[in-house]
Formats: structure tokens, C-alpha cells, sequence
């Protein structure tokens, strides 16, 4: 079958999106040749592992999602994050983020940080409140997105841009002040298993009778996904013959890099998630893997190769373990709302635009989106790693001041 075919039957099934353009559908089958061929070259028989599967449709140079250069965030692409509803998202994470810069001084550190939205708002608020950073550094694995981010960050804040730069990984060591990560997390490759009758087992990706690409569960469990099952917190959980699940372990080295780079300051790091004991619940049995193409969310994971984004949830009690570990005290968990009412998205919203009632009515609708429960507000999570900061301030971040909910972690 001809791969422009295979797309078209695929987008029949999805329902009402529309069909990618010629180019990205060359772009796709690409991406979809390298996969075959690598299926094809399995000397052991098993399925390639999900993870790498992940890997590759999300930044296979040049031709995963977000390597390549359609684009993906805003109306126009495929998903809205809350930087791009309204500015006063970032305007209240700079409220957090300048409390600690005057205790510590020093830089922001932003990991993925998409159109360069989130770093222009902190950087004007924070302007505002004569609390700017050292530097405001970005930390991007998109090739695309840092292009994007550099052209709109020197257009918008021409004045601050000196104070940005692109770093190609994190300082090693001795970093002072605030790391950042919106919706990062959801986007790193995880680990898919599945629970058989003879115990856990990788569910990974093979090429079916037809060329479509098709999950199929191993006969094997990779070692570091027994060594995950074999860990006390994790042999108190009953997965059920037949439940299907992921497991972020990347996540895991990266909040240990964080934790080693970091010599004081905080980290925030903000996604959709819940805490492990909802993550695992029984009735969650197929995982939390969620596509993203044209503002239209499916699970059909191994469709349109590299043209759709790919998110799974996070288990923010993995992300408070992995803290620990790495030697990080977790000072913060709540919800987008608390948080963002805590940092005062109100009052800001209430003096801007005072006398401008269209203006205010608009920005009402945004807020509105950031912080109702049925919309962003219950969904997203906020949770703070602090590295040797005083007590005083430990205890008393703003974003959590209303409603802290690490008992439930
Ligand atoms: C869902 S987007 C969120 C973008 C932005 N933070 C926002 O909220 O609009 C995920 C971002 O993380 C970046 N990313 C994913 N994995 C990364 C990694 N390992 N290191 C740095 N950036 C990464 C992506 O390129 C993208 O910019």
C-alpha cells in the first residue's frame, strides 16, 4: 500500500482533522522507513521496546516531532499550553520566581521552553518588579523551537534579549536561582509494560502482516524495568492481569541532573499528572499515552509518524521520590489554581486593562481556562524542589501559600 494510503485510512479513523500535506506526508514515511527497518534488523525476536519507538517519533533528528520544523504549539499547530492562553500565566510564575531570586540571586534555567512565550512574560514581570536574573538560560532539544524562540524573543524584548542564551545542556554544577519546566515532563519517552500471566512484561512495537506499525507485548521484562517492579513502593501496587501502563524512568536521570546541577534555588516544574496512588488506580488499565494532532486528542500512538505529539501523564510521587534521591527537598504540590492564586494572577488581571472593559473580558476568559477545574486548574500540577534555601522561605512559597497537597503525594 501506498504510504500516502496508509495516512489517508489512518485519518479516516481519526474522524475530522485534516490531511497533512504532501511534504509532511514524505516527512512521515521517513520516519516510518527508519522504524521498519530497525523492527526488521531484531536478532532476539521481541519487539522493538516502546520507549525507543517513543524516542524516535518524538526527536529522531530531523525527522521526529519535534525535531522537524512544522509547527506544533497554538492555534495553528496541534496543542495550546497555558503560556499561550494568557500571559499572565508567566507573569505570576515570575511572582514565584522573584521571591527566591532576591533571597539567591543568580539566573532562571528554562528547560523546553517552546514559542519562547513563558521566558518573554517572566522576563517582563520580573523587569516590573526590578528583580531580573543574571541570565535567563534555555536548555531545548528542538532545533525548530530554539530558532522560533531565538527570531520571537529578539522581535518582542529586543532590550532584555542580551540577558538570554541557549545553553546545549545543563551546567554541570553550582547553578544558582530558579529552573523552570512547563509541560516537559509529558513530553520525554517512557517505558510501556503490561501485566501477564506470567508477571510484567515490556510491550513494545512491531510491523504487522499489513506495514502498520503495532504494539505487541514481549515475552521479556528489560532490567530496568524489573529493577522498577522489584522496588518496594511499587510491589505495594496490584496491576491486574491483562492493566497496561507506562513508567517514566528518563524522568528520573534528569531531576538527578537537576539536583546536581543545582547549588541553591528552586525548581519548578509544572505538567498534567497525578499522584502515584491515582496514576495506577485499577480502572486506569491502557496507560495514559495521549496523541495530539490539530487540536485533536486521540490514543492511536502509533499513527501519523512524527506528525502528532505524544504525551503520557506524570506520577508526581515518582517525581517527589526522585527528588529525594538526588538529595532535593520537595517544599510545594498543588494544583495550576492554587498556584497561580497564590501567586496573585488575580490581583495582576484586576490592574491591568482597568479601564478597558473588552480587554478585561478577554482576559477574564483566560484566566478563566488557566484556573477552573473543569479546564487547567484541577488537571495541572505544580510541584517545587528546593535546594538549601532558608526555611523561611521554604515554607512560605507564594504558589503554595493557599493549598499544599504533598500529604497526597
Ligand atoms: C509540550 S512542549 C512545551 C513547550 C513550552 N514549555 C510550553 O509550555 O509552551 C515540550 C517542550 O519540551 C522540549 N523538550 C522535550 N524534551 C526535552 C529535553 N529532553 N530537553 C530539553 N527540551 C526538551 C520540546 O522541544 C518542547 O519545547
Amino acid at each position: 500500500m501506498l504510504y500516502a494510503d496508509r495516512i489517508r485510512q489512518q485519518i479516516q479513523v481519526l474522524g475530522n482533522v485534516p490531511m497533512p500535506s504532501n511534504e509532511a506526508i514524505e516527512h512521515s514515511e521517513q520516519l516510518y522507513l527508519q522504524l521498519i527497518d530497525q523492527l526488521g534488523d531484531r536478532s532476539d525476536n521481541q519487539p522493538l521496546p516502546f520507549v525507543e519507538v517513543m524516542e524516535q517519533l518524538l526527536h529522531s533528528p530531523g525527522l521526529g516531532y519535534y525535531s522537524a520544523g512544522a509547527l506544533k504549539i497554538g492555534a495553528a499547530g496541534d496543542f495550546v499550553t497555558a503560556p499561550e492562553i494568557s500571559a499572565f500565566y508567566g507573569f505570576a510564575l515570575a511572582n514565584q520566581c522573584a521571591e527566591v531570586l532576591k533571597v539567591t540571586s543568580g539566573s532562571i534555567l528554562e528547560f523546553g521552553a517552546g514559542l519562547g512565550t513563558l521566558a518573554k512574560d517572566v522576563l517582563v514581570q520580573l523587569e516590573k518588579l526590578q528583580c531580573l536574573p543574571e541570565h535567563y538560560y534555555i536548555v531545548e532539544i528542538s532545533a525548530d523551537l530554539k530558532q522560533r524562540q531565538q527570531i520571537k524573543l529578539q522581535a518582542e524584548i529586543p532590550h532584555l534579549f542580551p540577558l538570554i542564551s541557549w545553553l546545549d545542556q545543563l551546567p554541570d554544577e553550582g547553578f544558582k536561582g530558579v529552573i523552570l519546566a512547563n509541560e516537559v515532563i509529558d513530553a520525554m519517552p517512557v517505558h510501556l509494560f503490561e501485566m501477564t500471566a506470567n508477571g510484567p512484561k515490556d510491550v513494545g512495537v512491531v510491523k504487522a502482516v499489513d506495514g502498520e506499525l503495532e504494539f505487541q507485548t514481549s515475552t521479556e521484562l528489560s532490567n530496568e524495568m524489573a529493577q522498577w517492579f522489584a522496588r518496594d513502593e511499587i510491589q505495594q501496587l496490584h496491576f491486574p492481569e491483562g492493566y497496561i501502563s507506562e513508567v517514566n524512568l528518563i524522568m528520573e536521570s534528569w531531576i538527578k541532573a537537576l539536583g546536581d546541577c543545582l547549588s541553591q534555588g528552586l525548581i519548578l516544574l509544572i505538567d498534567y499528572g497525578y499522584p502515584r496512588h491515582e496514576y495506577y488506580l485499577e480502572e486506569r488499565n491502557q496507560g495514559s499515552l495521549i496523541c495530539h494532532y490539530r487540536h485533536h486528542s486521540h490514543d492511536k500512538v502509533l499513527y501519523l509518524a512524527g506528525l502528532q505529539d505524544i504525551t503520557a501523564h506524570v506520577d508526581f510521587t515518582a517525581v517527589a521520590e526522585a527528588a529525594f534521591e538526588s538529595g532535593l527537598s520537595v517544599s510545594g504540590y498543588t494544583n495550576q489554581a492554587s498556584f497561580l492564586s497564590g501567586c496573585g494572577i488575580l490581583q495582576l488581571a484586576e490592574a491591568a486593562a482597568a479601564d478597558d472593559l473588552d480587554k478585561q473580558m478577554q482576559i477574564a476568559q483566560q484566566i478563566r481556562t488557566l484556573i477552573m477545574p473543569d479546564e487547567m486548574g484541577e488537571m495541572f500540577k505544580i510541584i517545587a524542589l528546593t535546594q538549601d534555601l532558608p526555611l523561611e522561605l521554604t515554607s512560605h512559597l507564594q504558589g503554595f501559600s493557599l493549598s499544599d497537597l504533598r500529604h497526597a503525594l
